[in-house]
């Protein structure tokens, strides 16, 4: 327990079975998007109480896919949280549009309903609603402001993550999921696009392949060879693979356990270090459930004997690996050249930026490595 420890932020929940289930694309030959993507697709459907799972090659590319879908262009406004990361900020300007931040509440680190309240115009044609790290933001106040307005649910960090009964994704207009290897399951890199919404898929499987309207399958297996799909749409190569596919599905049967896992040790978290006061906890509001994907404490510079960046360094040495939670997207360089932004725009975002502290939490973890980092924590 006092020997040195080297703790990663993030490690995937990966082993013996996903390597197995790459045998089968591997020996058949299905490498490309096939049967086990659809068999993915279906299974995430049915886990998230939703009509459609789109797979895509990554939560930037979903994300991306729904602001095209939706018509995103030039001249329109869509609101996004000023404290996420950079792909939310880039696809909004991939299509063209006007990103306009929005500063977080610092409890949650999710959207500030009142500034978003404040920063609707006509212009307004979408607002990206994040569920940071692991934490659902309050839909139905974001809805009840502009009902007319669709919700892209960024559920990148939030497999999982529930509001009341519903999961992340469910809700809004469609929602995008990540499969990054630091997120809690994972293909490595990959995505995913849900939705209720028939039109808006249709849209969504062209657009990812190229703007194909026929479906890989039906290309493949169709009956007809001469056939080939009608490029309607301006479209891009957004495709998952089998081979993480097939990792995908594996991952997807151990997501409940990964969850509690994660939420038993987030509680002792809390447990083992509440009486600190310069350490500010995350806390779940009544009626959500978190997943956790991180777990995010504040450090309250003003009464901590160390600054969060000393006290970054310390637990460096001593083999605990800690981040900043995310960006302020309006003090990114290329932002700021091109918006004008100033630090203080966004106070919220800055600070939290500076201030937030990520501890280890990932499924890789032994009660020992838990026992450690608190116990390295204290001794700041
Ligand atoms: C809030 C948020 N949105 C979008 C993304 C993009 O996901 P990906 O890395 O799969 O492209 C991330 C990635 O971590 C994220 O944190």
């Amino acid at each position: 327990m006092d020997e040195k420890r080297n703790i990663a932020l993030f490690a995937p929940a990966t082993g013996v079975p996903e390597w197995e289930a790459l045998q089968e694309p591997l020996l058949k030959g299905n490498l490309i998007s096939g049967a086990k993507v659809e068999a993915f697709e279906r299974e995430f459907a049915r886990k998230h109480r939703v009509r459609y799972a789109i797979a895509t090659n990554n939560g930037t590319s979903s994300l991306h896919l729904i602001l095209v879908a939706l018509g995103i262009q030039e001249g329109d406004e869509v609101i996004i949280s000023a404290f996420s990361w950079v792909s939310v900020i880039n696809v909004v300007l991939y299509c063209g549009a006007t990103p306009v931040l929005v500063d977080i509440n610092p409890d949650t680190f999710n959207l500030d309903i009142q500034e978003v309240a404040n920063q609707i115009s006509k212009r307004t044609k979408a607002i990206v609603v994040g569920h940071s790290f692991g934490l659902c933001a309050d839909l139905k106040a974001i809805a009840a402001l502009a009902p007319e307005i669709p919700i892209i649910e960024d559920a990148t960090c939030a497999i999982g993550s529930q509001y009341g009964y519903n999961y992340a994704g469910s809700i809004g207009i469609a929602g995008a999921f990540s499969f990054h290897s630091r997120q809690i399951i994972t293909t490595g890199d990959g995505g995913m696009v849900t939705t209720n919404d028939e039109q808006l898929a249709e849209k969504i499987m062209a657009l990812r392949n190229h703007g194909a309207s026929l479906s890989v399958a039906q290309q493949r297996l169709g009956p007809k060879p001469y056939l080939t799909p009608s490029f309607n749409l301006l479209g891009f190569d957004y495709l998952l693979s089998d081979l993480q596919a097939a990792i995908g599905l594996i991952q997807l049967q151990k997501l409940d356990d990964l969850l509690s896992f994660r939420q038993y040790w987030a509680e002792y978290y809390y447990q083992q270090l509440k009486d600190l006061p310069w350490l500010k906890l995350p806390r779940v509001p009544e009626g959500y459930t978190h997943s956790w994907q991180k777990y995010v404490c504040c450090v309250n510079e003003e009464i901590s004997p160390l600054s969060r960046n000393q006290m970054m360094e310390f637990l460096q040495t001593q083999g605990i690996s800690t981040r900043p939670a995310n960006l302020a997207i309006h003090t990114l360089t290329y932002n700021q050249i091109r918006f004008g932004f100033e630090e203080g725009d966004y106070p919220v975002a800055r600070d939290c930026a500076l201030n937030s502290l990520v501890i280890p939490l990932h499924n890789r973890m032994q009660s020992d490595d838990f026992e450690y980092v608190v116990k390295k924590l204290r001794q700041v």
